[in-house]
């Protein structure tokens, strides 16, 4: 087996990790998805998912990762399934998919900053406009997009580690100081009541869905994004202990999120179900509320330590691409990242263009589930994240209980843990591999694919 380049220690693989989880799945995508889930009752089925289920199965992924020494595509050769490369493969394709529309809103978040800075508060109010801007939207899009391909160039394990001791700390205590501040606000109380106060009437098919498909996206979960990281960590380390730390910071990130998003969404009469502009809807206005001095400098802070979040992950997903090109055809790095940039590039055209928001790309397609046509965003929403991730899942599970076996998969996670399998950890991982998640995936993915896809009412 060829040495690969691995992180230097424990908290590199840490950082990257998490930096990977937490991103615009969390400040961005969990609020408008709460908001459109009926609050609490989508809070209350995203929690559960991630721990009971995702958690195992990030383990899984990062320990695959790792005894194959393979991104993910390319794993399961070395594993001897060679058969099951079409899963990593899946994987890569998802990863595309998720960049095309990712790179576009963090091309906004971007723009924010600059808007910020420049003390245009009232851009809140004039969003559909701006996005709909598509030289301007276009241009930081581009912009996020190059800043990636450079990092990637140099190895993810190196570069960002130092950055993100920093960026993540501070994006977090931003977070603490803006929920504190939405508190103090009117009508607050009703936002949280709205994120908090169970209401089970609400949970659905559909909130179950998109919780389900919200967990495994924040969490970088169902494509081989940990698996590729896996494959760059070293034997000494526990896994156990970074796939906690990882899903609990992540998990924290997207409550803290909610926690100050919806007191701003009621203080200020926003409708919370308004979708992908929320966040970019209502922050400004609370920056504004601040006075000029203290709103540039907060709000710039936040769009900027939001940007480098943002960052983090792009970073994990080009990745995939990447390695890929990388491990099978064993071409240099550099042009593996070249012609990732221009795939990317290509395929996320259609986000650009449209943001969701006017002309062709906005109503994309009509299929059966949907009333309405729904913009290319959604629609890729709906595949990538939503369906194609918790398959991905799935098919982690089925391979690491049935095909890989469950006695090899602890072997891998005892290196680092040599107490692993007498754990409680142990059982339960081994109990939701085997007796959890596949019912539970697969069943979604059925009534999920009948309904939305189909057309067919089940519920
Ligand atoms: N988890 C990232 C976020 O929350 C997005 C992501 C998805 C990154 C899948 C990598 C793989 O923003």
């Amino acid at each position: 087996m060829t040495s690969r380049i691995k992180f230097t220690n424990k908290f590199g693989f840490i950082a990257a990790a998490a930096g990977s989880a937490v991103g615009l799945g969390n400040v961005w995508k969990f609020p408008f998805e709460v908001g459109k889930g009926g609050g609490s009752a989508f809070l209350i089925m995203y929690i559960l998912f991630c721990f009971v289920l995702c958690f195992p199965i990030m383990v899984t992924e990062i320990a695959i990762g790792r005894r194959a020494q393979k991104s993910a595509a390319m794993a399961f050769t070395p594993l001897g399934h060679r058969g099951w490369s079409w899963v990593g493969a899946l994987g890569v394709f998802c990863g595309i998919l998720i960049l095309s529309f990712y790179n576009v809103v963090a091309g906004w978040v971007l723009g924010y900053f600059v808007e910020m800075l420049l003390g245009n508060f009232d851009i809140g109010q004039h969003f559909t406009e701006y996005v709909s801007d598509i030289a301007t939207v276009s241009g930081y899009t581009i912009a996020f997009l190059i800043t990636t391909s450079f990092i990637v160039l140099q190895g993810v394990t190196k570069g960002i580690e130092k950055a993100n001791k920093i960026m993540m700390p501070g994006l977090l205590a931003i977070m603490l100081f803006l929920v504190a501040y939405a508190l103090t606000l009117d009508d607050a109380m009703k936002g949280i009541a709205f994120y908090l106060v169970p209401d089970f009437s609400e949970i659905n098919i559909n909130v179950i869905y998109r919780a389900l498909g919200q967990s495994f996206f924040s969490l970088s979960l169902g494509l081989g994004a940990m698996m590729t990281y896996g494959s760059y960590l070293s034997r000494n380390e526990d896994i156990i202990f970074a796939s906690a730390l990882t899903t609990l910071t992540d998990t924290m990130v997207a409550f803290l999120a909610g926690l100050m998003i919806f007191p701003f969404v009621f203080s200020q009469g926003i409708p919370p179900e308004g979708g992908p502009g929320l966040v970019f809807m209502t922050m400004p206005g609370i920056f504004k509320s601040m006075g000029p001095t203290l709103g540039i400098m907060i709000g710039s802070l936040f769009f900027l330590l939001l940007s480098f979040a943002a960052l983090t992950s792009t970073i994990s997903l080009m990745e995939l691409p990447t390695a890929f090109m990388v491990d099978k055809y064993n071409i240099k790095r550099k042009n593996a990242v070249i012609y990732s940039t221009i795939l990317i590039f290509i395929v996320g055209i259609p986000s650009m263009l449209s943001n969701g928001y006017s002309g062709f790309f906005t109503r994309f397609i009509t299929y059966i589930g949907a009333d309405t046509p729904v913009s290319f965003m959604d629609f890729v929403t709906d595949i990538a994240s939503n369906t194609l991730l918790p398959f991905g899942g799935l098919m982690v599970c089925i391979f690491s209980i049935y095909v890989w076996k469950r006695r090899k998969l602890f072997r891998e996670l005892t290196h680092g843990n040599e107490n692993f399998t007498k754990t409680f950890i142990a059982r339960y991982i081994s109990f939701t591999l085997q007796y959890i998640a596949p019912p539970v995936l697969g069943a979604i993915f059925i009534i999920t694919v009948l309904e939305i896809f189909f057309g067919v009412n089940i519920f």
